[in-house]
């Protein structure tokens, strides 16, 4: 699709889109023809042309005041990309409390408050363009496949795919489109702080890399490329959908490699 203006006119929201797949998002967006901002905590790395909104998730008025701000800015919204979100190691006895607290707030509750406020600023858009209005929540595979040493991170993609699914069904017919997208492990700094965490970081990402069948992690532009089907009017009629771009690590049971 490279070369493609189809987001020409539109407006886009991508929070945590200063690093890895949501800055990967703002770029295509922008290259694609739309105008973007991008909510993070930290913006630094947020794509040259993005509008860069700096918002904790966490924070309901600041959140409300940075998606407010960015829709007055750009015009008006027509996509919100809610990727922000942090990951959790460990089995149910590894975190406590106010761990769990702390990663539901961000990966769950984030996202809801950034739909809550976003929602009458595309209820506007989708009277104006339909199809082309949609909000895409960046998953994981975590939500559909058990994973050793992921029970919270899990617990809290599992809700982010039933959120979508709801959201879906509350929104169709004001014309807002609700899907997620469901990424294997992606090679992201994410992953980089993963793999320095680990005893032996070359064996680690050999392990990630042969957990999917395709051999190899997925790259943040490949998931920026679904996320970007997902927003774009080709897929006027996708809502209530989670995408996997996982590298077949959800759908495909292979036999060992020499058998
Ligand atoms: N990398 C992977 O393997 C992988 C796999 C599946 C799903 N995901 C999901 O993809 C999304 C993006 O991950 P990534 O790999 O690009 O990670 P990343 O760490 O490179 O980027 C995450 C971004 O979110 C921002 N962020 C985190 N907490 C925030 C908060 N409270 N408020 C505002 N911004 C906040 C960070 O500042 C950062 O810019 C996450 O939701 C993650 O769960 C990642």
């Amino acid at each position: 699709m490279t070369g493609t203006r189809d987001f020409e006119g539109m407006n886009a929201l991508v929070t945590g889109g200063a690093s890895g797949i949501g800055a990967a998002v703002a770029t295509m967006l922008l290259e694609r023809g739309a105008r973007v901002a991008v909510l993070d905590r930290e913006t630094a790395g947020a794509p040259e042309g993005a509008l860069a909104v700096k918002a904790d998730v966490t924070d309901d008025a600041a959140v409300r005041a940075a998606v407010d701000g960015a829709a007055a800015e750009l015009g008006s919204l027509h996509t919100l990309v809610s990727n922000a979100g942090i990951g959790s190691i460990g089995s149910v006895e590894d975190n406590d409390d106010d761990e769990w607290a702390r990663v539901l707030d961000i990966n769950v509750v984030g996202m809801v408050r950034t739909a809550r406020h976003a929602l009458p600023h595309l209820r506007r858009a989708a009277a104006e363009r339909p199809g082309a209005v949609s909000i895409t929540q960046t998953c994981s595979i975590a939500a559909t496949a058990g994973l050793p040493q992921r029970a919270l991170y899990s617990a809290s993609k599992g809700a982010v795919l039933s959120l979508t699914l709801a959201m879906a069904a509350d929104h169709v017919r004001e014309g807002i489109r609700v899907n997620c997208v469901n990424p294997g492990t992606a090679d992201t700094p994410w992953i980089g702080r993963l793999l320095g965490q680990a005893g032996d970081p070359a064996a680690e990402r050999a392990a990630l890399n042969a957990r999917q069948p395709l051999g190899r992690l997925v790259s943040a532009d490949e998931v920026a490329a679904a996320i970007l089907y997902l927003a774009s009017p080709a897929a006027a009629s996708v809502t209530g959908t989670a995408l996997a771009v996982d590298g077949g690590m959800q759908g495909l049971r292979l036999r060992p490699a020499d058998s």
